[in-house]
């Protein structure tokens, strides 16, 4: 096998998609490894988590900075003292600049709880409920600086019951995320998916 990508998962709470990507490098076979976790909140959840499975974490808090502009300096400080190969944002809750995307090409990818275009944003659960919707699901895609906007790399679907509360609907995505961003992951680092150029390129099914 080639060498194994180097993520970077970054976060900004309890981490259980980190967690799921966590538990998939594991396999001896998946081509990926987490070599770094940071958070912008010191006290997310998510960085204790990594720290018993014994990946180096770092926190960047984003009130310490004032500016956006200095605060992507910091992660880029971070990020670039480790050989990192592909940047998973799994629950940051920032908006990075296009500087900062632009300084990582084709190599942050995000994920969302929602099947985009769909419910772009925040609350997306409820306001697929709201809505009516019959359908949810999540999506993992790759970063522009346009929020939720960039090319799809996949998703997956859930129905929306009768009844649901957005928790109840909200578990039943999580579930789906944890199975998607490794699955996602896991297509990039055999090269069955290429970033290129901004866009998603998918070589083999
Ligand atoms: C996940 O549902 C993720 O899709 C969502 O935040 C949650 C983080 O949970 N991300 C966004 O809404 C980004 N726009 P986690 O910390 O347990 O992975």
């Amino acid at each position: 096998m080639a060498a194994k990508l180097n993520l970077a998962v970054l976060i900004s709470g309890r981490g259980s998609n980190m967690q799921a990507l966590i538990e998939a490098c594991k396999a001896d076979d998946f081509p990926a490894r987490v070599a770094l976790v940071l958070s912008n909140r010191p006290d997310a959840g998510g960085l204790q988590i990594a720290q018993d499975a014994g990946i180096q974490t770092a926190s960047v808090d984003h009130k310490a900075y004032d500016s956006k502009a200095a605060f992507e300096g910091a992660l880029q400080d971070v990020l670039s003292s480790h050989e990192i190969d592909l940047i998973c944002l799994a629950g940051f809750m920032r908006l990075l600049s296009a500087d900062f995307i632009g300084r990582w090409p084709d190599q942050i990818i995000n994920i969302h709880p929602s099947l985009l275009p769909a419910y772009k944003g925040l609350d997306t659960h409820a306001r697929a409920i709201a809505d009516g919707a019959v359908e949810a699901g999540c999506t993992v895609h790759v970063v522009i600086p346009e929020m939720d906007a960039g090319p799809v790399i996949l998703q997956k679907k859930v129905p929306v019951l009768a009844g649901d509360t957005p928790d109840a609907l909200a578990a039943r995505v999580l579930a789906q995320e944890h199975a998607a961003y490794p699955e996602a992951v896991r297509a990039i680092g055999d090269g069955r998916i290429r970033l290129v150029d901004g866009s998603v390129k998918i070589l083999e099914e």
